[in-house]
């Protein structure tokens, strides 16, 4: 997804802003430029593609100044062209705007705009923008920013540079994330907190509605109606390093390689084995508004719509309290059933999804008590939501989720643990779950000593055109993680299914040239899934199963064979997926994809 990086300050900005942009790469991009202010004129430079083409086009033609504004553009209104590409500029060529977010009465503004004798020169939303706060400025950026808004229908993270202004950056800011990075003598705009950790760890997050005047030596926030409100400074707490790539030859393989740790700080000071439960601090639900609650939605996207299909089982299974899976931007647009006894836990890795935001703000706005597991610190679900689970896996740069999802089903079960002895759960069995989660970080690390095994069998089908992941119970939300891993990163069909459900319909897809991965733990369900894979064999399709242990049911029935550590039923898909994520990236390397930004693909959708 889009990302905005802008810098107020004594140094050359144009390096900055490349660097800032760069930090970025990692949400998704298709375009990019800068605008800078020389002392007299705005400039503007622009390209379609990655940033090496816009340095190429910097280094051809050269800019210089001390403030000025970047953005990487994820297309949503016209192709990834140079015309599209931001900053758009005014007419007059005095205003320079960038921004994030889709405009939706883009057509009655442009159109308005047109009888005015305005010409557009690009098919975005955002030009529509440059224009209009170049027909309302009278003196002030700001106050032309802040009339230009009132016309405004949509989502916006924007930033605005003027010439007949100078001086500073306006930004505001209305569902796509903002924050003023705060330094000594200068001060940025960016996106999210990579893009100005180099320099400063001092942070101001905007919220929806927030204005913000950024000058070289001062920053004031203020609301629509100019007036200054106040926002605290929070603290950067990871650092560059975490952002680095630190040999790996991707974020996603580091990121892989990083689950033995990040679920160990998942469940860092929060896993109570003496007593069999949990604590933890931020879900704001007393023992009694924990005992009130009598069903449970939990809404996401993508990945995080699977580890919430895994938290549906568990808390079923061990709290018997009945819990509702919806789809983000279904739940939005539903009429669902909702009360003050509804938990409504939301689950996101970056905290930005426009989806993921809206539904918990319609939950909100029925009466749920909201519980936000968010792995961005600071992000807009984790400031909005009633109460929260932060996942502390780090920054995940990759686009495709890894770390996060066993994190998230970590976080889950931590959550579950706490509310079923709450419940009925007896301590000895809580004492069980929890030393079978304390013994996760060993176990993956042995999944991960298996990677050349799982590489030699991407060797074998790196050139599939297509795969089945088949799992029951605990393993079919797993078979569904495993089959978005390979297909969003490798471009390779997968489709994830109920194991028993394959004989409804995709049982007439398997031949001998069809890979079928089965993930098969030694669960309550194994007898059954061993009967699936008979029926695929007998087909000659070709099996590639996730397994615990040595297994005579299993003799001649599998081709390629995985091996992952024993653990309670709800807690595989944690070591199932590690094999899972491992097979999917071996695959999508060799075949020359670009791993850590698919295309098309944005690391946080920010827009509907
Ligand atoms: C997962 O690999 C994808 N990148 C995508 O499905 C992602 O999980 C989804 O967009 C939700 O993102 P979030 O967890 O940041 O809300």
């Amino acid at each position: 997804m889009c990302g905005i990086i802008g810098y107020v300050g004594p140094k050359p900005v144009v390096p900055l802003l490349i660097e800032g942009l760069k930090r970025m790469e990692y949400r998704g991009y298709d375009s990019a430029g800068v605008a800078v202010y020389d002392g007299t004129v705005l400039h503007t430079r622009r390209a379609a593609g990655k940033i090496a083409k816009l340095e190429a086009v910097l280094a051809a033609n050269p800019v210089h100044g001390a403030i000025g504004i970047g953005h990487t553009r994820w297309a949503t209104h016209g192709p990834p062209t140079e015309r599209n590409a931001h900053p758009h500029r005014s007419a007059d060529g005095t205003i320079s705007v960038v921004h994030n977010g889709i405009i939706e009465n883009v057509n009655t503004l442009r159109a308005a705009l047109q009888e005015l004798g305005y010409v557009f020169n690009s098919d975005t939303d955002t030009e529509v923008l440059a224009h209009l706060i170049q027909e309302l400025f009278d003196g002030s950026l700001e106050e032309a920013v802040l009339s230009a808004l009132t016309k405004v229908e949509g989502t916006y993270g924007l930033a605005v540079l003027s010439s007949r202004d100078a001086g500073k950056i306006v930004a505001a800011r209305k569902g796509s994330p903002l924050l003023i990075g705060v330094g000594h003598g200068e001060n940025f705009l960016a996106s999210d907190p990579s893009a100005v950790l180099a320099h400063t760890r001092q942070v101001v997050y905007l919220d929806d509605g927030d204005v913000a005047v950024i000058e070289h030596d001062a920053y004031r926030v203020i609301d629509a109606h100019a007036a200054t409100i106040s926002r605290k400074v929070d603290r950067i707490h990871w650092d560059l390093a975490e952002i680095e790539r630190g040999g790996y030859d991707h974020f996603m393989l580091k990121e892989i390689f990083e689950q033995p740790v990040s679920v160990e700080n998942t469940m860092r000071g929060r896993l109570i084995l003496d007593d069999g439960t949990a604590k933890l601090g931020g879900i704001n639900l007393s023992h009694d508004e924990l005992l009130r609650i009598d069903n449970v939605i939990i809404t996401a996207c993508g990945t995080s719509w699977h580890s919430a299909l895994i938290g549906e089982m568990m808390i079923e299974e061990l709290c018997r309290i009945p819990v509702e899976v919806e789809y983000a931007s279904e739940f939005r647009y539903k009429n669902p059933i909702v009360s003050d006894r509804t938990l409504c836990i939301v689950i996101s890795q970056s905290g930005e999804t426009a989806d993921t935001l809206a539904a918990m703000r319609e939950a909100k706005r029925r009466g749920a008590r909201t519980l936000g597991l968010v792995n961005v610190v600071g992000s807009t679900i984790a400031r909005e939501d009633d109460g929260g689970v932060y996942l502390h896996a780090g920054p995940e740069i990759g686009v495709a989720s890894t770390k996060a999802f066993t994190s998230q089903v970590v976080a889950l079960a931590l959550l579950t643990l706490k509310l079923a002895r709450k419940h009925n759960l007896s301590v000895v069995r809580g004492r069980e779950l929890a030393q079978a989660m304390h013994d996760l970080p060993a176990q993956i690390q042995t999944v991960l000593e298996t990677a050349t095994v799982i590489e030699a069998i991407a060797e074998e089908f790196k050139h599939a055109t297509n795969f089945l992941y088949l799992g029951r119970g605990y393993s079919f939300p797993t078979a569904l993680e495993g089959a978005l891993k390979l297909k969003e990163i490798s471009y390779i069909h997968a489709e994830g299914y109920p194991a028993a459900e394959m004989k409804h319909g995709p049982i007439a897809l398997i031949d001998d040239q069809m890979p079928v991965v089965f993930i098969a733990p030694h669960d309550a369900v194994f007898d059954k899934v061993v009967s699936n894979i008979q029926e695929c064999r007998a087909r000659h399709g070709r099996t590639i199963v996730i397994t615990t242990r040595d297994e005579p049911a299993l003799k001649g029935l599998i081709d390629y064979e995985i091996r992952i550590p024993e653990t309670v039923d709800m807690l595989s898909p944690v070591l199932a997926a590690v094999p899972l994520q491992l097979l999917a990236y071996y695959i999508a390397v060799k075949r020359g994809a670009n791993v850590d930004q698919p295309r098309n693909l944005a690391k946080s959708v920010t827009v509907e």
